[in-house]
């Protein structure tokens, strides 16, 4: 199957030559390389080639597109989501509107705890169903990959659930999925004065099983004042090292909680949230491996404060972006609402912005070698825009829907 897209206005994010970009750093990130008036052949869903119009060759295929006045660029890579739980909770955004915080709400078994109640009876069917519904949704809006936990079970028996509805969703191939541990996500009422019960219970019996049915990818915990401190979040990502589960953890989003400095001690591949950060953090992720991964999403839906991508990006480091999709603190997966959010609230530029949602993305779930650029060989993961006036026009027009089509 060939698929020609021809007279594309630009041609986003591209990758000419053998050299691959990893990641973007910093000042890099305002550059978004690209070509206008191109040409892309995908063949069998990889990239095949690309080019000026002025240089197309003769082409057969057995679609031809026309994208006068359009943009094309690599799907949306989305590193950090909770797609899979069992019910809304509206009800908690209300209780904020009036008044109450969402540690508050959380310290009176809210949060957290109401989801895992409600996924724990819930059952397999069920939550799979709706979670893939959930996937089309935000695939139609231009995810081309994505990363989703556990962590709404927060018992053997619901942390393997939710682990094997992500798999199941893996094995559709609808786009590439990665999954992460997050049993770490919430102290169960039952434990609630015994913490080394409960981190001895995803230890010694949760990670083996886990480990052991090859559920997770990454192992996540949520280290944070009246959550996981940062001796137990070390624990547990030790212990998650010994079966090859590599660390992305839930870092400072309430508190500057020592989550980005023992991040990066275990060489997590990211560290989210980040709402609060200082010197120490930066100088942290400085000369580390771990990507730095903002959640607007979190922070405009509890109405925090933002992270502070700006000096993050002036202190040369490679900024992701992500939704964080979840029935709490951000129940949207769309990221081009996202988009209009780094740019109006975090004062990224539409280049950085966009860097940040596709390779920098893409390397926070190691799947940059297949995603996140326009290069041969990648994964033709596309967003094919309407026709529009510039690229800045899409962080711009925020609430328009202006992708006309997706291919993955
Ligand atoms: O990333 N902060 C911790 N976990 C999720 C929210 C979970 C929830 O409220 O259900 C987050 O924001
Ligand atoms: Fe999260």
């Amino acid at each position: 199957m060939h698929i020609l897209i021809k007279n594309i206005k630009t041609l986003l994010q591209t990758e000419e030559g053998s050299e691959r970009k990893s990641r973007v750093y910093g000042k890099e990130m305002a550059h978004l390389p690209g070509i206008n008036n191109a040409w892309l052949l995908a063949e069998n869903g990889i990239i095949k080639d690309f080019g000026s119009m002025k240089d197309i060759p003769e082409i057969r295929a057995d679609e031809v597109m026309d994208a006068t006045g359009k943009l094309v660029l690599p799907s949306w890579c989305d590193s950090h989501t909770h797609l899979v739980f069992a019910a809304p909770r509206e009800q908690e955004f209300v209780d904020r509107i009036n008044g109450l915080t969402y540690a508050e709400i959380a310290a009176r078994g809210g949060g957290i705890l109401n989801s895992a109640g409600k996924l724990n009876e819930t059952d397999e069917s069920k939550l799979y169903d709706d979670s893939l519904e959930r996937l089309h949704a935000v695939v139609a809006q231009g995810t081309g990959a994505i990363e989703i936990k556990s962590g709404y079970g927060l018992c053997l028996e619901g942390e393997l659930k939710m682990l094997r509805v992500i798999r199941k969703m893996k094995e559709q191939n609808i786009i590439p999925v990665k999954a992460s541990f997050l049993a770490a996500h919430a102290f169960p009422p039952e434990y609630k004065e015994n913490h080394e019960g409960y981190i001895n219970l995803i230890i010694n019996e949760m990670l083996p099983r886990v480990a052991d049915e090859g559920l997770a990818d990454y192992m996540d915990a949520f280290c944070e004042q009246g959550f996981f401190s940062v001796d137990e979040t070390a624990r547990l990502l030790e212990a998650g090292l010994k079966y090859n589960l590599k660390p992305k953890i839930h870092a400072n989003q309430l508190h500057r909680s020592g989550g980005v400095q023992v991040g990066v001690k275990y060489n997590a591949i990211s560290v989210d949230h980040l709402e609060s950060m200082g010197e120490e953090e930066i100088e942290a992720l400085r000369g580390s491996n771990t990507i730095p991964t903002l959640l607007p999403g979190a922070a405009f839906f509890l109405n925090m404060h933002y992270q502070p991508a700006r000096l993050l990006i002036d202190a040369g480091l490679p900024v992701a972006l992500a939704t964080d999709y979840n029935p709490g603190s951000c129940p949207s997966g769309n990221m081009n609402f996202l988009l209009s959010l780094a740019c109006t609230q975090l004062r990224m530029t539409p280049e950085e912005a966009i860097n940040a949602q596709t390779i920098n993305g893409a390397a926070a779930m190691e799947m940059e070698h297949e995603m996140g650029t326009i290069a041969i060989g990648k994964k033709a993961s596309l967003i094919i825009t309407k026709p529009v006036s510039s690229l800045a026009y899409l962080p711009y027009s925020f609430g328009e829907n202006w992708v006309e089509r997706v291919i993955v």
